[in-house]
């Protein structure tokens, strides 16, 4: 129980996982880059030190087992993501791999184990930060990796095959790769809420009841590049404009369907340069909402308002979908189990969406799942300024404890 000094050690931990970065100034960890190899070498040795076996799989996922009192007890999934996204927080992923494997040393301290197994996962990438496709790590293990994302190429035109076996993994062995069911007990996650709820009701961990459908996509316009001196402005198809009117036409529908958001986080403008007219334009696209319906009509109605804009300017649209994960409901049995633990924790129960992503998008296809949230400072995220107190962190561990206490009996006998 706490006292024990492991979430004080968590906070320690998620520091030291933060110093490993590709960027000198800021926390950038891309998947399957040096910081990432680093990043896993650090926490397969705290792992080891726990009593856990571990091993890196094929794409680059880490995962510490920590056996169960007998062979045949069913396991249970545990961990987030150790990838992050650009100028990144240090609690985004990391808090959930380290909070189960601070779980694991508690037990391992009395040399004690369940009726259960316990695996802790270090997702290789979640963040989709590098081949904008989330969920590369998880994919994986749930059995839902698509081979022809290995084609994808980075900012730097590296394949994602390329990258990987850069990294030591092996893009051959993907489908190999996913988790047998059989035994599985569920997947729990522990993250940060990146939201304001739980600080506004003032309590220190939530339960999730799902999270929101979410949609990637990339849009490219192409207009005509020309000198910014000698082509009047109403003779030109300026690509850059189009796409600073789709931009605000995205913003619009969020105000306009409730509970949509919708967000364009990238943009490039070619050739790029300040007398030139952009004859094209990329961006990015994040669409998302709990409702499947809605998410989907979201994306038809600005599919044709972006038609209709390239219509005006003149320019041709090419409309690119990456990724579609429809909303995921978590388990109920699993979160009831966590709300009785948060209670027997002497803390309320407060049950609360998941605007975010997570693992257990994919991980639900592969066992029930469930998440508790540990309040976030200010709702901030993905933004170095993301903080969580380490007295939540401890309520979080000692509410993963009884959790994991309480199934093991459930699933294993006492
Ligand atoms: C991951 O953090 C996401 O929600 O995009
Ligand atoms: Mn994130
Ligand atoms: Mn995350």
């Amino acid at each position: 129980m706490s006292g024990d000094g492991l979430a004080r050690s968590v906070m320690a931990r998620c520091d030291t996982l933060g110093g490993f970065s590709e960027e000198a100034e800021r926390l950038t960890r891309r998947f399957a880059t040096a910081p990432m190899r680093e990043v896993n070498a650090r926490v397969a040795a705290w792992m080891r030190a726990a009593g856990m076996d571990v091993r890196q799989d094929a794409v680059g996922n880490l995962i510490g087992r920590y056996e169960g009192r007998s062979a045949d007890a069913p396991t249970l999934l545990l961990g987030s993501h150790l990838d992050t996204v650009r100028d990144a927080g240090k609690y985004d992923g990391p808090l959930g791999v380290l909070t189960a494997l601070a779980l694991v040393e508690r037990l391992h301290a009395h040399d004690e184990h369940l009726p259960l197994a316990l695996e802790v996962y270090g997702f290789a990438d979640e963040e989709g930060l590098r081949f904008h496709t989330a969920y590369l790590g998880s994919a994986v293990v749930a059995g839902a990796f698509a081979p022809a994302t290995l084609t994808l190429a980075d900012a730097d035109g590296t394949s994602m095959e390329a990258a990987l076996r850069a990294f030591g993994g092996d893009p051959t062995a993907l489908q190999a790769s996913a988790r047998g069911r059989a035994d599985l007990a569920g997947y729990v996650e522990v993250h940060i809420e990146q939201g304001p709820v739980l600080e506004a009701q003032g309590v220190p961990v939530g339960v999730v009841m799902g999270i929101q459908g979410q949609s990637r996509l990339q849009v490219t316009l192409t207009g005509v590049a020309g000198h910014a001196g000698t082509v009047p402005i109403r003779l030109r198809h300026d690509a850059l404009c189009a796409a600073a009117d789709l931009i605000l036409a995205v913003e619009t529908l969020a105000f306009e369907m409730d509970g949509l958001v919708a967000t364009v986080g990238q943009i490039a403008a070619y050739p790029g340069a300040s007398n030139v007219i952009p004859g094209e334009a990329t961006l990015s696209l994040d669409i998302r909402h709990h409702e499947d319906g809605v998410w989907g009509s979201a994306i038809e109605t600005l599919h044709r308002r972006a038609a209709q804009i390239a219509e005006k300017r003149g320019v041709d649209l090419l409309w690119q979908s990456l990724q579609d994960n429809p909303a995921v409901r978590c388990d109920g049995r699993l979160s009831g189990l966590l709300s009785r633990s948060i209670e027997a924790c002497g803390q309320p129960v407060i049950a609360l969406p998941s605007g975010a992503g997570h693992d257990g998008v994919m991980m639900s296809r592969l066992a029930p799942i469930a998440m508790l949230f540990v309040r976030c400072a200010g709702g901030i995220s993905h933004n170095p300024a993301e903080s969580v107190r380490e007295d939540d962190v401890a309520v979080a561990l000692d509410v993963l404890e009884r959790f994991v206490r309480r199934l093991a009996e459930e699933r294993g006998g006492a």
